[in-house]
This record gives structure tokens, sequence and C-alpha cells, in this order.
């Protein structure tokens, strides 16, 4: 009678918390209610933590469990109150790959652990564990470039197809041979091997990859976990992570559906382009040609081009954030606005280094929504402005993304800054961006350079403004 009762308040409890978690999801999707989303989600994972305690099968290892809660619980909150904006991504690929390496992990020990496994439930330790592990493995490799201890550019390895098809052809036997043999040292063993395997698949998978394609690569890893974690709720029968990794697997589909589109690539050639593409590329890399001369501008100068415009449009990129000048631009936007200027943002969906990185950091600065305006909405506006100020934007705004089909950015679709009647540049150097591929636009003739950090120039042209 206990038991019955138990397990279903247990039950209850997980069907509450996954009803937090949908409705947490759907407040995500703006930001001004993303912060009520985000505590929605607390208190259902909450919830479910506290309901697995009581799970007949865990009460023996309460220690443990308390154990892991703390050192995780202490981790994620130290690296979520210290990390940087600009670093988001790759916490959340190191997210990701705790993510991944769990399932894989517990599809291991599940196999490792328990007999009589049906052939359903093997099926899903092998698949649980193949995806898993990729999911690991590649969002390391994912850290590792955009923290910058990896090269950020696509890494082409020789004989790579071969190595490829090995790879994938022998995790598909491994794992078929598992599934048949259901249990037993030999199956064990099988499943280990598939495990190490699919540990290299990933790594071969996303090393390839290239600086532009990585917000994509990161998207779909986050499926990916989230597919394994659905895997291991059939595994270990806990419907809540069914769920849960359903929302996240999806979501992350979505995103990276979205986030291809608006780089005009497939999946397919985010993915597996790379393992056909030449080691060298031919596309002009910086630093790669001599140097050509840039017209630079001085504040002043700037600044009388900017309060005598009828329309400018404000360009916002990485180093906005690295600058932390959001609300620098903001108030040089509100001086611009009080002379009559119209004053827009053009938003382009991989600026920055996470999907909505500069609306974040621009409501931030309480920038009107209303100013904002996606790519597709702004681009045709550029070609009637005066004055686009590119604010720590490069690849964005990169007319080789459009002409030059050598440029591993090539068919991305940019922001059209080069049909302006003039564009100034706020970028400390003549340095590349995130992709590592010069720029044309800071060579073109109606562009200026106002060298310096965003934060600091944008103080300048706020002052010259001013004194106009
Ligand atoms: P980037 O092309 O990366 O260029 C950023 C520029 O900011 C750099 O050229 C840098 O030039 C400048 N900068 C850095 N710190 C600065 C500072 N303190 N003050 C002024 N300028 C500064 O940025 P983007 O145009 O936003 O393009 C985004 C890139 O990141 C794309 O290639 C995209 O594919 C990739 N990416 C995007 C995402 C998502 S989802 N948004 C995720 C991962 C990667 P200096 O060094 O000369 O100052």
């Amino acid at each position: 009678m206990i038991d019955n009762w138990r397990d279903a308040i247990i039950d209850l409890t997980f069907f509450v918390s996954a009803i937090l978690l949908v409705f947490s999801l759907n407040r995500l999707s703006s930001p001004k209610t993303a912060p009520f989303g985000n505590q929605l989600a607390v208190i259902g994972l909450a919830l479910a933590t506290v309901a697995t305690f009581f799970l007949e099968e865990v009460e023996r290892n309460y220690v443990l469990i308390v154990v892991a809660i703390v050192i995780g619980g202490a981790l994620g909150y130290v690296m979520a109150q210290r990390v940087q904006m600009t670093a988001m991504p790759q916490m959340i690929a190191i997210l990701n790959g705790m993510g991944g390496a769990a399932s894989a992990l517990i599809a291991v020990a599940e196999i490792l652990g328990r007999s009589s496994l049906s052939r359903g439930t093997v099926l899903s330790i092998v698949l649980g564990c193949i995806i898993g592990s990729i999911a690991a493995t590649g969002s390391a490799v994912a850290y590792g470039k955009l923290q910058g201890l990896i090269p950020g550019r696509a890494i082409i390895l020789g004989n790579r197809q071969v190595i490829a098809a090995g790879l994938i052809g022998g995790m598909v036997l491994l794992g078929a041979l598992t599934t048949y043999l259901q249990d037993g040292a030999v199956a064990q063993t099988l499943l280990v091997l598939t495990f190490v395997l699919a540990l290299a698949a990933g790594i071969l998978l996303v090393i390839p990859i290239g600086g532009a394609d990585m917000p994509v690569v990161i998207a779909l890893l986050n499926a990916a976990s989230g597919v394994a974690g659905i895997l291991t709720g059939f595994v270990l029968d806990i419907q809540l992570l069914v769920v849960g990794g359903a929302l996240v697997g999806a979501s992350g589909m979505f995103l990276s559906l979205i986030m291809a589109k608006a780089m005009n690539r497939s999946l397919t050639s985010v993915i597996f382009g790379s393992f056909g593409a030449s080691p060298t590329s031919s596309a002009k890399g910086a630093g790669t040609e001599e140097a050509r001369p840039v017209r630079e501008v001085t504040a002043e100068d700037g600044a009388v081009a900017l309060a005598y415009a009828k329309r400018v449009i404000v360009v916002p990129g990485y180093g906005l954030a690295v600058a932390q000048a959001q609300h620098a631009v903001q108030e040089l936007a509100g001086e611009l606005q009080k002379r009559g200027v119209d004053v827009r943002y053009a938003i382009h969906p991989v600026a920055g280094r996470m999907p909505g990185h500069m609306n974040v950091l621009l409501a931030e600065a309480n920038v009107p929504y209303d100013d904002l305006y996606e790519m597709d909405r702004i681009n045709d506006d550029f070609s009637k402005t005066d004055v686009v100020l590119v604010i720590g934007a490069n690849d964005v705004t990169n007319p080789a993304a459009r002409d030059d089909p050598a440029s591993p950015i090539y068919g991305m679709p940019i922001l059209k800054v080069d049909e302006a009647a003039s564009a100034i540049v706020l970028k400390r150097s003549m340095g590349s961006g995130f992709a590592g591929v010069e720029n044309e636009l800071f060579h073109n003739p109606k562009t200026s350079m106002l060298f310096g950090d965003a934060k600091v120039s944008l103080g300048k042209l706020i002052t010259e403004v001013k004194a106009v």
C-alpha cells in the first residue's frame, strides 16, 4: 500500500516536472519572459531530483548521490557565476558534452551491471552509447576550438573519408552484434569497443568543421545530447528523462535548422562538407596578403558624419560583447536620435558567439526592441542609408561570403553594409573575425576605420557628437 502511494507520488512529481519543463521552454522564447522560464526549469529539475531520491532502485546510494550533487552543484554554480557572456558558447559546449558523456556512461554501466536485458533495451543502450559518446567528444573539440585551445579553422585530416567510413562501419557492425547477443561477456566487450569508436568519431566529426559553422555544430551536439537522454530514459525507465531529452533534442534540432538556414548551409554540408574539402583552401586568410591601404577616421570626423546623417544603421558584432560597449552604443544612439537621426540596429542571426547574443546584449542596455531589425527586414535598407556604424562586427559583413566562392564563409548571407553611402568600422586592428578570413569591406573606399576598443571609441564619439 505504502509502495503504491510512494510510486503514485513519484510519478505525479515527475509529471509536474515535465509540465514545468515544457512551460519553461515556452517562456524562454522571449528575452522578457526568459528569466521566469529559467525559474520554472529550476523548480522542475529540483522536484525531479528530490523525487529521484525516493525511487526504489537508488535508495541504497544516498551518500553517493548527495556527494555527486554537492560536487556538480558547486561546480555549476561557480561556472555560471564566473562565465563571461562572450564565453557562453563554450559553457553550452561543456554542458552538452556532460549530458552526452552521462548517457554514454550509463549505457556502458547498464550493460556491465545488469543481466537478462531485453533486445529493445540493449538497442537503446547501444544507440545511447554511440550518440552520447559522439556528443561528449564532439563537444570537447568544439569547446577547444571556441576557447582557442585548438585552431578554430577547419582541420582537414588526410584519408579522412576512409577513417570516417571505418569508424561508422565499425560502430554499426559492433552495435548490431551487441544488440543481437543482448548480454554476456562478449556483448559487454563489444559495447565497450563501440564506446571507444564513438568517442573517436565525435572528435573526427567536429575537427574538420571550420569557425563559421561552429554555432550550428553546437546546436546539433545539443540535439544529440537530448536524443542520448531520451534513450537513457528508455533504458532506466524514467519518463521524465524521455520528456526532458525530447525537449532538448527537438529544440537543438530546430535551432540547428534555423541557424543553418540563416547561414545558407544545409545540415549535411555543415557536418560532412569538410570531409570532402581540400586541405589547402584558396580563400584569403587574414595576413596572407600585402598590407593594403585603409582609410582611417578620427572620432571628431566620425561624429560629424553621424550627427549630420539622416539615416544610420548600427551593426553590432562580437567585438561589442568583448568591449561590453552596449550601454555606450545605446547612449550614442540616444544622442543621435535627439538630433533627429533615424537610428536602427541590424542584427545578423549569427553575430556574436551564440544565438540571440546581440539581442540579449542590447536588451541589457535597454535598447528598445522596436529598434532591432533582423537581417531580412533591414538588408534592403542599407542602400538608402547614409552611415553604417559597424561595432566589432566582421564576418557578418564580409562581402567575400557573397562574392568569393573560395571563401570558407561563401554562401553565408551577410548584412549589405557595402551598399550604404559610407561605413565607419570600430575595431582594434585589421585582425580577422571568427572565421579567420580577411574582410574586403575594410578596404572599400567608402569605409573608414576608427581603431581602438569599441567602448573607448564610442565614448569619444559621444563626446564629439555632443560638441557638434
Ligand atoms: P567576428 O567576425 O568574430 O569579428 C569580431 C571582431 O570584433 C573582430 O574582428 C575583432 O577585431 C573585433 N573586436 C574584438 N574585441 C574588440 C573590442 N574590444 N573592441 C572593438 N572590436 C573588437 O564577429 P561577428 O561579425 O559578430 O561574426 C560572428 C562570427 O562568429 C561568425 O563567423 C559566426 O559564424 C561565428 N560564431 C557565431 C556564433 C553565433 S550562434 N552567433 C557562435 C559561434 C561562432 P579586432 O581584433 O581587430 O578588434
